[in-house]
């Protein structure tokens, strides 16, 4: 199983980059994550590209219709999710319905500097998600205080946030298996 990680955030230091490697590196057996490095690389959505979408949104829909999950770990930017990484979604959700995103499995956790990790963005993600037809776990998964989270190896200092997302990483596995299980009952 495949799950593409994908960062909200561009900085070279970013938490959330960081909250996928941690991820990518404790994954149940069979699965593997990667990291989607297009965000930057992006032009800014014009519906009149979309059907005739430059080189990179193409590369961006390649990628999520090649991973059987997505990861998005996002920060929030001024009480949402920052511009890049809506962009990145307006883009994948096209054409509508249809689209990549359609019945994908996606789970989305955040870090922020502040005391409730991104919570706003992470919602605010969920919400695009969802009206983009992306089957959306709800788990909310947030890393506050993130310049304190991870330790000098770049684990996670609370083991209970360790095993959190540990959790969640298993949630992700059993939503790509539903529709398989549901085909076999
Ligand atoms: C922030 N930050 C922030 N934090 C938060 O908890 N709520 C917020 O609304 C904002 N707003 C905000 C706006 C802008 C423009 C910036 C640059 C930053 C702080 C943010 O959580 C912090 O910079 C994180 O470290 C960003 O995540 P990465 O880059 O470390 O992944």
């Amino acid at each position: 199983m495949q799950i593409l990680g994908i960062s909200g955030s561009l900085r070279r230091e970013s938490y959330n980059r960081r909250l996928l490697g941690v991820a990518g590196r404790d994954l149940p057996p069979g699965v593997s994550l990667t990291e989607w490095a297009g965000l930057a690389g992006l032009p800014a959505f014009d519906e009149d590209r979309e059907a005739d979408a430059p080189t990179a949104v193409r590369e961006l829909r390649t990628a999520i219709a090649g991973a059987d999950a997505l990861l998005i770990s996002t920060p929030e930017y001024n009480a949402s999710l920052p511009g890049a990484l809506k962009n990145a979604l307006d883009w994948a959700s096209r054409p509508f319905p249809g689209s990549v995103l359609q019945d994908k499995p996606v789970a989305v956790i955040g870090a922020s500097t502040g005391l409730f990790g991104a919570v706003w963005a992470q919602a605010e993600a969920r919400k695009v998600l969802k009206a983009s037809g992306a089957r959306v776990i709800e788990t909310e998964l947030p890393f506050g205080t993130a310049e304190a989270a991870f330790g000098p190896d770049g684990r996670l200092v609370d083991p209970e946030l360790a095993q959190n997302l540990r959790d969640l990483l298993g949630e992700i596995v059993t939503e790509i298996r539903a529709p398989i299980e549901q085909q076999a009952a």
